[in-house]
């Protein structure tokens, strides 16, 4: 991907956490999400290129704005895009750590059309040699990321979403001696993570929604970390109708774990997320003396680099 596509994406990316920021602490996670979603899109629209949502807000008819298949854009090179506009809309409206926008680029057809419900899902920055695994038990997957981090299990950090269906693997986690930190929501920024020496976490581990494991497998498979991500049908109230959807579709084995060629078939995608509220990752939206400064994290397959980018914009 060429850098210049890259640089438009940030923008993009810049555009609607400037717009998602005015909700910071404002109780009002629709709000804040409506006001992201229609900034992103806007700012695609600006850009001469065919982009092509495979991942947003929804189905055409459940989103007024970036709904699957949506076409954006002034014309050009062909774009599959997945996007989070708000990741994290309750850390935003309660102005929590972590709330990013998210948006992953790749070549049209790259990105997997990932059925909405939850996924199961395992990150790192490396796949230890082939020791990590979906299927593994947790135990074993501690261990692996132990003795490929050269650590005392003691020291290993697991960041986990603090969910009740999470109760055994935490407690088969600690069983192991590792710490676990969990996060209230975000398991984009939880998996993303584990490759950004900073934060402190070295595994992620959990249950979430799958949109945002294709988002955040572009990231890792962009800068040759590791993830595998497991369909869960179960954990969805309409988990049967969307599986019974999902099955007409047959893109997939939706029961085989869904290795990072089968999430992302391109080695040549990016990622990229800009903070709205501060985290450990990156600084949130920062307003003062005539400016506002964003903070956006890149990982891209061109160069198999992460670049942190602090914009400064006049107000
Ligand atoms: P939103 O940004 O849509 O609020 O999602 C936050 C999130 O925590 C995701 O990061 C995660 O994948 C998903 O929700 C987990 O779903 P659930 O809250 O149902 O466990």
């Amino acid at each position: 991907m060429q850098q210049t596509r890259i640089m438009e994406i940030l923008k993009v990316a810049e555009l609607a956490a400037i717009a998602a920021s005015e909700w910071n602490g404002r109780g009002d996670k629709v709000a804040a999400d409506q006001a992201a979603t229609t900034a992103m899109r806007n700012a695609f629209n600006d850009i001469e290129f065919s982009g092509r949502i495979v991942i947003g807000e929804g189905e055409r008819d459940e989103a007024p704005m970036l709904f699957i298949g949506e076409e954006l854009g002034k014309g050009g090179e062909e774009i599959d895009i997945a996007v989070d506009p708000l990741e994290g809309t309750n850390l935003c409206a309660y102005n929590r750590a972590n709330s990013l926008t998210t948006i992953a680029i790749a070549p049209r057809g790259a990105l997997l059309y990932a059925p909405d419900t939850y996924m199961w899902k395992i990150a790192a920055a490396t796949d230890c040699g082939g020791r990590l695994h979906i299927d593994n038990t947790p135990e074993e997957n501690v261990r692996a990321i132990a003795d490929e981090l050269g650590k005392p299990i003691e020291d290993v950090n697991v960041l986990v979403l603090k969910r009740g269906r999470h109760d055994k693997l935490i407690e088969a986690i600690r069983s192991t001696g590792a710490r676990v930190s969990l996060i209230d929501d975000g398991d984009v920024y939880g998996a993303i993570a584990t490759a950004i020496p900073h934060t402190g976490i070295d595994l992620y581990m959990g249950s979430g929604g799958s949109p945002e494991g294709v988002l955040a497998c572009t990231g890792l498979k962009a800068i040759g970390g590791f993830f595998m991500g497991k369909l869960d049908f179960t954990l969805d109230r309409d988990g049967e109708a969307k599986r019974a959807r999902a099955e007409k579709m047959a893109e997939i084995d939706l029961d085989a774990p869904l290795t990072m060629d089968i999430l992302v078939r391109s080695d040549d995608a990016a990622f990229i997320a800009c903070g709205v509220t501060d985290g450990d990752m990156v600084h949130g939206v920062r307003k003062g003396n005539g400016t506002i400064a964003t903070e956006s994290v890149i990982m891209s397959a061109s160069d198999k680099t992460t670049r942190f980018v602090r914009t400064i914009r006049r107000a």
